[in-house]
């Protein structure tokens, strides 16, 4: 695995305080996400919600629009800390959508998702675990 326990635990910590900032009135459900770039940058994320319920965004999408915003396309791990505003955090596997945003810009093989109950309670995937047999760039080619 090309990822060790530090970057993991680092990963987990930031993910966990940019879920304070969540904005989430509507679910109570609060989320946040640290994406790692190659270049060792972490950029992290919360969900956003709207009282329209359709616009909200979720924590990944969010660091993941951040970071190709700041021009960074090269990522190797995102740590992923959800769970009800008043109970225990949850192992908070990221959506489907949030599954193909990455799938755009990450290798399934070596992109890992880190999702975490706490710094010592976590599980890794990769993105090909999670999204095997993905629609992407390559199906549009001629
Ligand atoms: N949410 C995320 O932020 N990430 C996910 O992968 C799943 C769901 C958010 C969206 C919404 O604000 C709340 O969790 C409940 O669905």
């Amino acid at each position: 695995m090309d990822i060790n326990i530090e970057e993991i635990q680092t990963l987990l910590d930031r993910a966990a305080e940019a879920r304070e900032f969540s904005y989430s009135p509507y679910s109570d459900y609060m989320v946040g996400a640290a994406l790692l770039a190659r270049n060792g940058e972490i950029i992290t994320g919360c969900n956003v919600e709207n009282a329209a319920y359709g616009p909200s965004n979720c924590a990944e999408r969010t660091a993941f629009f951040t970071a190709v915003g700041k021009g960074l396309r090269d990522l190797r791990a995102i740590a992923i800390a959800g769970g009800k505003r008043n109970g225990e955090r949850d192992f908070a596997y990221p959506c489907g959508v949030c599954r193909q945003v990455m799938a755009e810009f990450c290798n399934p093989d070596s992109f890992y998702i880190i999702v975490g109950k706490s710094r010592e309670d976590y599980r890794v995937h990769t993105l090909k675990e999670l999204l095997p047999e993905s629609f992407g760039a390559a199906n549009l080619k001629m």
